[in-house]
């Protein structure tokens, strides 16, 4: 099957991207989140709920959060992250809501094909070794540290098809510690990788239990550094599973004219994936294939994950 992917949206979306995914014949489409530019979801949610292909999101830490919230998360101020998030599942169910037809997802598992399962991964993720909206996520999902995260991870990974494909907002831990790695981070370099462990753990309970995880898909950790000087590589290839970090942040350049998204290509024994953009038409205007380096050849598996 042929999954299209789009990374975090940020504001990034109209009527021409919702008219190319409607006719361009995905049998699904992943979404990473992250719908606002900052704050704000909902009025890309209605735009996102007139997509006919089945379609599933997952919540990023700007989806149903409050600037107030984002920053009491950031600077992990107990009384500030308690009161700002006692409005967040209504917020959550709401956008749910808005994006139906499409499905938002969170610990969840859904049949994309026989013997194929999308397992969805922690909501609202915001990288490094911290559980964010842990209110929301005890009240919720029932998990109240990482450890808890990884254990429901788990579960739902243990219910599921042999076959997986993952989507997640940021990725696993395990493919790098520097700024051009798909989920290094670079705001603070010091702080090396900044992927999910919880994530990263469930991924190998997967293996060992017998699932072949055939991709992972997530974002957060935009393409461009936020300094604007490192792209990151945007995919890397692990024992057969093929992860992507679909955030090109913008997705829309050139006024219009360049958009971009992923096609992921999942067949009996091969997972391909490769970058497409298109015009306004839906013409595709420039293709790559994943993962890539700096040379176009495709890079040694790492062995971390
Ligand atoms: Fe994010
Ligand atoms: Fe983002």
């Amino acid at each position: 099957m042929q999954i299209g992917l789009v990374g975090d949206i940020h504001g990034a979306w109209d009527e021409q991207d919702t008219r190319f995914f409607n006719t361009a014949g995905y049998d699904a489409l992943l979404l990473t989140g992250d719908l606002p530019r900052f704050v704000g979801s909902l009025p890309i949610a209605r735009a996102l709920s007139a997509l006919t292909p089945p379609a599933y999101m997952i919540a990023g830490n700007h989806d149903a959060t409050g600037l107030v919230q984002l920053y009491a998360e950031m600077a992990d101020h107990p009384r500030l992250k308690r009161v700002t998030a006692l409005g967040m599942p209504e917020r959550v169910a709401r956008l749910a809501e808005t994006l139906s037809p499409i499905t938002l997802g969170a610990y969840s598992r859904h049949p994309l094909a026989e013997n194929l399962d999308l397992v969805v991964a922690r909501p609202h993720a915001m990288g490094g070794d911290r559980l964010y909206f842990r209110d929301y996520l005890s009240r919720v999902h029932g998990v109240t540290d990482l450890d808890g995260s990884r254990a429901a991870l788990c579960r739902v990974i243990d219910e599921a098809a042999r076959d997986i494909v993952i989507l997640a907002h940021n990725g696993p831990a395990g493919l790098g510690e520097t700024p051009d790695a798909p989920f290094g981070c670079d705001f603070d370099p010091a702080r090396g990788d900044f992927g999910d462990v919880d994530l990263a753990e469930a991924i190998t309970h997967a293996r060992a239990t017998g699932h072949r995880v055939r991709a992972v898909v997530a974002g957060h950790m935009h393409h461009l550094s936020k300094d604007g000087r490192v792209w990151r590589r945007t995919a890397a290839v692990a024992h057969d599973t093929l992860y992507i970090n679909a955030a090109r942040v913008p997705r829309i350049e050139n006024g219009g004219a360049r958009r971009h998204h992923i096609a992921l290509d999942v067949t009996e024994n091969e997972t391909t994936a490769e970058t497409r953009w298109v015009d306004a038409d839906g013409n595709i205007v420039a293709r790559e294939a994943l993962p890539v380096t700096d040379d176009g050849a495709s890079p040694a598996p790492v062995d971390a994950l």
